[in-house]
């Protein structure tokens, strides 16, 4: 893992079309060039092809992340999108997101499985967790810290008990903490004054318009 940070990440869940999405990258675009972490892009699976290309063409200084895969390798598993179909697109891919456990009933087992094949391919997992408690699987180096009362609702954690989490999951491992839950141009800097935290990860409330996402990327300039 190679990534600069802190890693800010924009999780667009089944929200955008095509048109959509390439008027956000040619708004985030151009303010990535001057960021010094990374800017991760994570639309609906139809959408990642297009976006390489664009990015591509244009030269951005954009990642794209997936927001799930399947746990099964590829084969008969129709509707699903197998970690080595999409290895040469993507450098990230969201997995065990709260809303992944709580509306489709994923299980610890089954995310377990995902970032396996994530590792399998180089893929780099974000595991999310909602507490320093929740089991997290072999092979995984960044971890977004999202308690649930804390996305979409505007209700932020408060910067102490982030640090708290992020040292708390530190001292088990090696790893890079992202903080997710209502970050905004507002509150990202007291979250970033330490060390504790790595970069973020911005669901629907902040990342759909790129000029909200544009003005968090300024506040950690
Ligand atoms: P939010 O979502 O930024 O809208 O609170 C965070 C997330 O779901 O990852």
């Amino acid at each position: 893992m190679n990534d600069k940070f802190p890693l800010v990440v924009a999780n667009h869940k089944a929200n955008k079309t095509w048109e959509e999405i390439l008027l956000w990258l040619n708004q985030v675009g151009p303010a990535a060039e001057s960021f010094t972490g990374s800017v991760v892009l994570c639309p609906s699976f139809p959408h990642l092809a297009a976006a390489s290309l664009e990015i591509t063409k244009g030269n951005l200084k954009v990642k794209l992340g997936s927001q799930d895969i399947s746990r099964f390798e590829q084969g008969a598993y129709t509707g699903e999108v197998a970690a080595s179909q999409i290895a040469d697109i993507v450098d990230f891919v969201i997995i065990g997101h709260s809303e992944r456990r709580d509306k489709f009933g994923e299980t610890d087992r089954q995310l377990s499985a995902k970032v396996q094949n994530a590792q399998k391919v180089g893929i780099d997992s974000i595991f999310c967790v909602q507490t320093d408690n929740d089991l997290i699987p072999e092979g995984v180096n960044i971890i977004a810290y999202e308690p649930v009362s804390a996305i979409g609702t505007g209700n932020a954690d408060n910067p102490d008990n982030v640090i708290k989490v992020s040292k708390a999951l530190k001292a088990k491992n090696e790893y890079r903490v992202l903080y997710g839950g209502s970050v905004s141009a507002d509150n990202v800097k007291s979250y970033h004054d330490t060390d504790e935290v790595d970069g973020f990860l911005i669901g629907a409330t902040n990342s759909l318009d790129p000029q909200k996402f544009i003005q968090i990327l300024n506040a950690l300039k």
